[in-house]
C-alpha cells in the first residue's frame, strides 16, 4: 500500500494539559488541600503532596520535554490562592513565577494557554461559601485581571473556568468533590454564579488584553440510548446532554439561563466565548431508571464490548469525538480540544486511543469544522483528584516518591503526530498496527 498521511492544516496547535493543584505540590491554602486532609475523601487517603514538584521548579524539565516531543502548544493553570492568598493580599512573586512559566513555554516554542480556574478555591473563599456566594463573582473578576495584567505579555489565550459543570456536579450533587454536598438547588446556584462569574471575568481579560482569546474548557461527556427502540432511554440520554452538556455553553452563547423549570436573561452572559473548549474522555449507554431522578432519570453504563482503561473509569469511545466537535458546531466559535487522554500506566491502550481520537478530529477537520488544536491530558502522571494516584494519564510516567519520570511509548506516537502535523500510515503501522485495515484500508 502506497503512504499516506491525514494532513491537519497549518499553525494546528499540539499540546498537551496540565492543572496547577495537579501537578505543583505543596499547595496547601486551597479547598482540595483541606479536603486531602479529611478522612475518607481520597482514594487510600492519597495526597498530592509533592505533586509533580512544578512549583520546585520542575516544570522548566517537563516543559523541556512537551517541546522536545514536537509539542508547540502548553495548557496549564495558575493557583488563585498562591496569587491571593488572602483577599486583600496579593503575592507578586507567585505572580512572577507564573510569568516565568508561561515565558518559559513561549521560549520553548509552546503557546500557552492559561486557564484561570481548575477546580480549587482559596480557603478563604470557600470560608464565604464558594461559589454559593455571589460575592465570589466580582473577586474572580478581580482575579483574573491581575493574572491576564500580569501574563499578558506571554499569553492570548484563555480558559476562565474548566469544567463547570463537574464542578457543579461533582461538588454540589455528587459529592466526590468539595464540599461534599447534595443539593440540587446548591447546585444550581453554583451553576448560576458560575455562568456569572465567567461573564464578569471574560469581561474584565478584553478590559486588560483586547486582543484576548476565551473561552471555557466544557467537559463534554456523550450520552447514547441504550436501547433505540425504547423512548424511555432516549428521553433520560437527553435530559442528561441538556443539563451536563448543553447548558452552559448555551448560557454563554444566547445570554439565557434554561434550567429545567428555572428561567433567567442573563445579557451580561451572552456571546462570551471567543473559542469553545472540549475536554472529552468518553461517552455512556443510557437506560431509563424511575429511581434515579438525581441523574435525569438514567442508569449509565459503557458499552458491553467496549474497550476499558486501567480501572475501567473510561470506555475508548473515539466516534463520540466526532459527535462532540459536531454538536460544538452551534456555538459558531472556533473549537480547541483541550483536553483528551485515558489512564493506562501498562500504556497498552493509550496508542490506540491516541490514534482512534485524532482520526475524528481529523475528519472533523476535513468537514472544514473550526477546529484548531489539540491538548491531550496530560504530559505526565498527575494527581487525579478523589481519585488520588491510582490513574495514569501521562504520556510519561511519574513516581511521586522519587519524583522518577518515565517516558511512555505514546510519548514518541504523539511526537511523530506532532512533527508531522498528521497522522501517517509509517507512524500507525509501527505504533498501532491494528488500526492499519480500518485507518489505511487496501
Ligand atoms: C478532567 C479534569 C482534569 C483531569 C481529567 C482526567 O475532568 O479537568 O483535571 O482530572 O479529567
Amino acid at each position: 500500500m502506497p503512504e499516506a498521511t491525514f494532513h491537519f492544516p497549518a499553525g494546528f496547535l499540539w499540546g498537551t494539559a496540565t492543572a496547577a493543584h495537579q501537578v505543583e505540590g505543596n499547595n496547601l491554602n486551597n479547598n482540595w488541600s483541606a479536603w486531602e486532609a479529611e478522612p475518607g475523601r481520597i482514594i487510600f487517603g492519597q495526597k498530592s503532596g509533592l505533586a509533580c514538584d512544578w512549583w520546585g521548579g520542575r516544570w522548566k524539565e517537563d516543559l523541556d520535554r512537551a517541546a522536545e516531543a514536537g509539542q508547540n502548544a502548553h495548557r496549564l493553570s495558575v493557583e488563585w490562592s498562591r496569587i491571593q492568598p488572602r483577599p486583600n493580599r496579593w503575592d507578586e512573586n507567585a505572580l512572577d513565577y507564573y510569568r516565568q512559566m508561561v515565558r518559559g513555554a513561549v521560549e520553548r516554542g509552546l503557546t500557552p494557554m492559561v486557564t484561570l480556574h481548575h477546580f480549587t478555591d482559596p480557603l478563604w473563599i470557600t470560608e464565604k461559601g464558594g461559589w454559593e456566594n455571589e460575592e465570589t463573582i466580582q473577586a474572580f473578576s478581580t482575579f483574573s485581571r491581575k493574572v491576564v495584567d500580569a501574563l499578558k505579555e506571554y499569553v492570548t489565550l484563555w480558559v476562565t473556568i474548566n469544567e463547570p459543570n463537574v464542578y457543579a456536579y461533582s461538588g454540589y450533587l455528587e459529592g466526590v468533590f468539595p464540599p461534599g454536598k447534595h443539593d440540587f438547588n446548591t447546585t444550581l446556584r453554583v451553576y448560576t454564579n458560575l455562568v456569572k462569574g465567567h461573564a464578569a471575568a471574560y469581561q474584565a481579560i478584553h478590559g486588560a488584553q483586547p486582543q484576548a482569546r476565551v473561552g471555557i474548557a466544557a467537559h463534554y461527556r456523550g450520552f447514547v440510548p441504550a436501547r433505540s427502540w425504547f423512548p424511555g432511554d432516549a428521553a433520560a440520554a437527553n435530559i442528561q446532554h441538556t443539563l451536563f452538556n448543553q447548558f452552559f455553553p448555551r448560557s454563554l452563547m444566547d445570554g439565557t439561563l434554561n434550567f429545567l423549570t428555572r428561567r433567567e436573561k442573563l445579557p451580561q452572559a451572552a456571546r462570551t466565548q471567543d473559542f469553545l473548549g472540549i475536554n472529552y474522555y468518553t461517552r455512556d449507554r443510557v437506560k431509563f431508571n424511575l429511581f434515579a431522578a438525581g441523574k435525569g432519570f438514567g442508569r449509565n453504563e459503557y458499552a458491553s464490548d467496549a474497550e476499558l482503561s486501567g480501572t475501567g473509569y473510561l470506555a475508548n469511545e473515539p466516534l463520540g469525538m466526532f459527535d462532540v466537535l459536531k454538536w460544538g458546531l452551534q456555538f459558531q466559535v472556533p473549537m480547541i480540544v483541550t483536553e483528551n487522554g485515558v489512564e493506562d500506566a501498562d500504556d497498552r491502550m493509550r496508542p490506540r486511543y491516541l490514534v482512534q481520537h485524532l482520526h475524528q478530529v481529523w475528519r472533523a477537520v476535513n468537514f472544514n469544522w473550526p477546529v484548531r488544536g489539540y491538548f491531550h491530558w496530560s504530559l505526565l502522571d498527575n494527581f487525579e483528584w478523589e481519585r488520588g494516584w491510582t490513574q495514569r494519564f501521562g504520556l510519561w510516567g511519574l513516581e511521586p516518591e522519587t519524583q522518577l519520570r518515565r517516558k511512555r511509548s505514546s510519548a514518541d506516537l504523539y511526537a511523530e503526530i506532532c512533527r508531522e502535523n498528521g497522522i501517517s500510515s509509517d507512524t500507525v503501522r509501527r505504533f498501532t498496527p491494528e488500526l492499519m485495515p480500518m485507518l489505511f484500508p487496501g
